[in-house]
Formats: C-alpha cells, structure tokens, sequence
C-alpha cells in the first residue's frame, strides 16, 4: 500500500524551524511515514521520513527530531549511520550509496506557512 502525504497539510510556521534544524511532522492521513522538514541557508526542504537503505523505508530518527548529524550538515539515518545531503536527499556515504529519499515538495504562504504543496504518493521499488 503506498503512503501518502495530503496536498495543503500544514506543517508549520517558517519561525519554528532554526537554521540548521529539522523537524518531522505527521504522518497524516493514510501514511505511515512523517514528513521532515530541514532549514538550510534560510531555504526549507521537505523529505520523506523514510531511509532507502529497506525496500520497506526505515524511520531515520532515534529520537524526536534527530534527523541531521552532530555537525548539522546532513540528514542522517541512525539505524546504520547514512549521511544524505539536505538540498538532494542523495545518500553520500552509508549502506544506500547512490539511493536518494523521497522528496515531499513543500510551499511557503506569504504569512509564513509551511505546507505539503503537492499529494504525495510514494511507490515503492
Ligand atoms: S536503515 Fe537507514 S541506513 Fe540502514
């Protein structure tokens, strides 16, 4: 069954996510997977909170928001220590070499707004 994320779901506010910080949200409606969205350089990116490294996705946090590396440079998948690059989601070192997370595209209001811009529907390989 493929996991969804619903077209205008509200995230958060711009201001609840520092600079180098991510934070999941959700899942909401049929999905079973959050959405993590990471601020980098003042851009907001939205990735599904899904490692590659399992044909099922694995959720890469250990705890509650842990989704960078201790430098903030990174999302990470803490179950085997995949390192993905915030603006791609393409897996640069780790047991998923050359996989890349699943991207939730993500719009901001002119009030400040984050949300899901687009159904999400993820396929599995
Ligand atoms: S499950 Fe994510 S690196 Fe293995």
């Amino acid at each position: 069954m493929p996991d969804t994320a619903p077209e205008g779901q509200y995230l958060c506010h711009v201001d609840e996510i520092a600079e180098r910080q991510a934070r999941g949200f959700g899942p909401f409606g049929t999905s079973k997977r959050k959405i993590v969205v990471v601020r980098k350089d003042g851009r907001y990116f939205g990735w599904l909170d899904s490692c590659p490294h399992y044909s099922t996705g694995t959720p890469m946090a250990w705890k509650t928001d842990a989704y960078l590396n201790g430098e903030r440079t990174h999302l990470t998948c803490h179950s085997h220590g995949a390192l993905f690059e915030i603006e791609t989601g393409d897996c640069v070192l780790g047991p998923c070499l050359g996989q890349t997370l699943t991207r939730v595209n993500i719009r901001i209001s002119d009030e400040g707004g984050i949300f899901v811009a687009t159904s999400l529907t993820e396929e599995k390989k």
